[in-house]
């Protein structure tokens, strides 16, 4: 099983299929999980679901970027992404990766890049959720939150439970809207919870405590055991529904999806889309061995 979870992020990692893959639009099943190529094709997916009473997360999807020329392309894009939704009225906010908008370039230019958007979505009274990468960007991330956090209210980011001092971290941003993952990257055994129980008790350990001292908790899973525990959680502690959402990613487990928001729960779709589909689709492949059904039922079902 792990030899697979390595293999899937090894091609993740892989620059020269990821620009390939660009050229040739949404293949191998990636379809199901990722919302189009363009936002009106997102815009079109984001309303369906607002219609099931579901709000979403919008990743303009996007990663290996070393020029200062593409990070700004993603800038221009992601702003786009915030006037669309405004536009076009639906429920939704954005979800973006630092390093998509230069954060391996130069920390400055990227902050500048953030800022830049947070101050947009700001003014449409809009989130901004920057999501949380491997170990590497790890505190780049979190000195960038810091210094926008202190110029705007609308801006959040995601503590990953496979790391040793997730928690130490997470209290460090008690007052914020967090979303609390898994991981979904490799990290070595000296930072990061290997086996899948551990990180799974860590996961529920940071969600209770950001339920009972946090501003706002995004629960990001697909487990039913986890939310099943957190149903319950909340009902003994008397924790409004207003104080926390689940969220899945976009094409994963659509019956629970539509079942919590029809339970009263606030529910969040993460919606990737655009071109840069192949990384976010090979991670998913890393995560879920099962998901490969999605690329064998896509070449058997030509
Ligand atoms: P996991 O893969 O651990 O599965 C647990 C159990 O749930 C399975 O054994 C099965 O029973 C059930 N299950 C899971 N998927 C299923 C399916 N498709 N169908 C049926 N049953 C299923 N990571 C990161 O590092 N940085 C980030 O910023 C984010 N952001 C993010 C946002 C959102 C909205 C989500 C949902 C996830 C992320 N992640 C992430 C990814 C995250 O770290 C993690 O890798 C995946 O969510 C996989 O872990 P799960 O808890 O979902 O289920």
């Amino acid at each position: 099983m792990s030899m697979l979870k390595d293999f899937f992020i090894g091609l993740s990692q892989n620059q020269l299929l990821n620009s390939t893959a660009k050229k040739y639009g949404l293949k191998m099943g990636a379809q199901s999980v990722v919302a189009g190529t363009n936002i009106e094709e997102a815009i079109k997916s984001i309303r369906e679901l607002n219609n099931h009473g579901i709000s979403c997360t919008v990743d303009n999807l996007g990663e290996f970027v070393y020029k200062k020329e593409e990070a700004a392309d993603a800038k221009e894009k992601i702003l786009n992404v915030i006037e669309a939704i405004h536009k076009n009225n639906v429920d939704a906010h954005i979800s973006l990766k630092p390093t998509q908008l230069g954060l391996d370039i130069d920390y400055d230019f990227c902050l500048s890049n953030l800022r830049e958007i947070v101050d947009k979505a700001n003014r449409y009274d809009m989130f901004v959720n920057i999501d949380m990468e491997d170990f590497t960007h790890l505190e780049p991330t979190f000195q960038i939150l810091d210094v926008l956090s202190m110029e705007y209210d609308n801006v959040g980011t995601v503590i990953q439970a496979y790391f040793h001092h997730a928690l130490e971290d997470l209290k460090k941003y008690e007052n914020f809207r967090i979303r609390i993952v898994k991981g979904a990257y490799k990290e070595s055994p000296e930072i990061a919870y290997q086996d899948k129980s551990e990180i799974d008790k860590n996961f529920i350990n940071l969600t209770e405590w950001h339920l009972l001292n946090g501003k706002f908790t995004s629960i990001a899973t697909h487990d039913h055991r986890i939310i099943n525990h957190i149903k319950e959680f909340v009902k003994k502690n008397n924790i409004p529904n207003d104080k926390f959402e689940f969220q899945m990613l976009y094409g994963f487990r659509k019956e629970l999806q539509l079942k919590l928001a029809s339970e009263g729960y606030n529910f969040c779709t993460y919606v990737p889309f655009g071109d840069d589909w192949y990384g976010y689709f090979m991670r998913r492949l890393a995560e879920r061995p099962q998901n490969v059904n999605l690329v064998a039922k896509q070449v058997f079902n030509k």
